[in-house]
């Protein structure tokens, strides 16, 4: 007798975490395994939500939950809230959460009071940093999963060494996956590079949005500074699609922003992708960035203290340069003039298939 496939529920709400479902919801729907969307509105503005869905193709969200923003606890409260009677109206029989954020967390806790099991892509990966939101999202979340996609060995060891050794699967990060499916099509239709007046190898591409680094005046002027310098240095160009939260500091601290950077808006999936594999260099704090500049080839800096991307450190794709000016001078000199013939380290671009594999496994559709 045909077993029922399992019925899924993927709860997200960030630019990052649409961005890596969107192989999942594919893979899902290729295999007719039933499946609802569920967005918490953490994300909302057209830049970082909207634009993802149509660049992406992806269904319209079946329940949209608009908790906006808000202080971290109660805008992680407010999720939870809206979530609990979704979840337990839906009654999936697992529910998918992505990464780090606050949305995750939220889909974590959600879920561990009622019947649906709980699965963490982009599990085992650790900053060991705690004075990061995100830190405290991934720990709470994979110590409250029954599945656990861990996307390397690496990240595999972190659980075992927590005691989570059961559910654990090596999968490859959906990243790679989102990047092998939409690299050429960025190539043949995004006109990012002409729009920008940007031409290719001539240009350092710059993201900044984590809290710990734009909340914080000092930090902030310091990686412009840094950035500003090194691309002077190696004569670049610099464009930097700057994240709501890093143009709300800009105004509050009254920045100037130094020449060469070049503010513009978010950019969609496509062009971002573009301007990854185009640029000579980027720098950047965000944790998808640094994944996918070690897909594409582009050598990475990173303006953080610590990285949870510890394997891109290690092939020589990412250095881990700080925020003073000069180690960001640096690490960018350093950057441009080393070898970029590393072995990418997350995966051959089949994530999803694993993942949706195992999961194909869980119960028959009838708890
Ligand atoms: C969140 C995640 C971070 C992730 C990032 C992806 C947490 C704790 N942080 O950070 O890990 O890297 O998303 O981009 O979950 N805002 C808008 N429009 C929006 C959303 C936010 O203008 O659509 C502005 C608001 O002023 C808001 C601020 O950005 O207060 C921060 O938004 P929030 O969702 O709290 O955190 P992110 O910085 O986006
Ligand atoms: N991204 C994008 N447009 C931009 C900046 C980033 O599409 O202007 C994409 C990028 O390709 C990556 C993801 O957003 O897939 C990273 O998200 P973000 O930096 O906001 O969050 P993090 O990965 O740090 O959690």
């Amino acid at each position: 007798m045909a077993t029922e496939p399992p019925s899924l529920a993927f709860v997200f709400g960030t630019r990052p975490e649409i961005i890596k479902c969107a192989p999942l919801i594919r893979e899902a729907e290729r295999r007719g395994m039933p499946f609802t969307l569920v967005h918490t509105g953490q994300h909302y503005s057209r830049e970082l939500d909207d634009v993802f869905f149509e660049g992406l193709g992806l269904p319209v969200p079946d329940y949209e939950l608009r908790v906006g923003s808000d202080t971290p606890g109660r805008q992680t409260g407010s999720m939870v809230s809206a979530l609990d009677p979704v979840v337990t109206d839906v009654d999936p029989d697992v529910v998918v959460v992505h990464g780090d954020t606050n949305s995750t967390l939220a889909g974590a806790i959600t879920t561990c009071k009622l019947d649906p099991a709980l699965a963490h892509v982009e599990a085992g990966l650790r900053s060991f940093d705690r004075s990061m939101p995100e830190e405290h999202n991934r720990v709470l979340t994979d110590h409250a999963a029954d599945y656990l996609f861990a996307p390397t060995e690496r990240a595999r060891r972190q659980l075992a060494e927590e005691g989570i050794e059961a559910g654990v699967w090596v999968t490859g990060n959906t990243v790679v996956d989102a990047v092998r499916q939409h690299a050429d099509i960025a190539a043949r239709e995004s006109d990012v590079l002409d729009r920008l007046g940007l031409d290719d190898r001539e240009f350092l591409l710059l993201t900044a949005h984590r809290a710990e680094n734009v909340d914080d005046e000092t930090r902030f002027r310091n990686v412009l500074e840094g950035v500003a310098a090194a691309a002077a240095d190696n004569d670049l160009d610099c464009v930097f699609p700057a994240h709501p939260r890093s143009v709300g500091r800009i105004r509050e601290f009254h920045i100037d922003i130094p020449a060469p950077i070049r503010v513009v808006d978010p950019e969609d999936f496509l062009s971002f992708l573009l301007l990854e594999d185009r640029a000579a260099v980027v720098v950047t704090d965000s944790g998808g960035v640094q994944e996918e500049a070690a897909v594409l080839g582009t050598p990475c800096v990173t303006v953080r203290d610590n990285t949870e991307r510890q394997e891109t450190v290690e092939i020589g794709a990412n250095r881990l340069a700080g925020t003073d000016p000069e180690d960001i001078r640096q690490s960018v000199a350093e950057a441009l003039s080393a070898p970029t013939d590393w072995e990418p380290p997350y995966g051959d671009g089949h994530a999803a298939e694993r993942i949706l594999d195992v999961l194909q496994e869980v119960g028959d559709g009838d708890d």
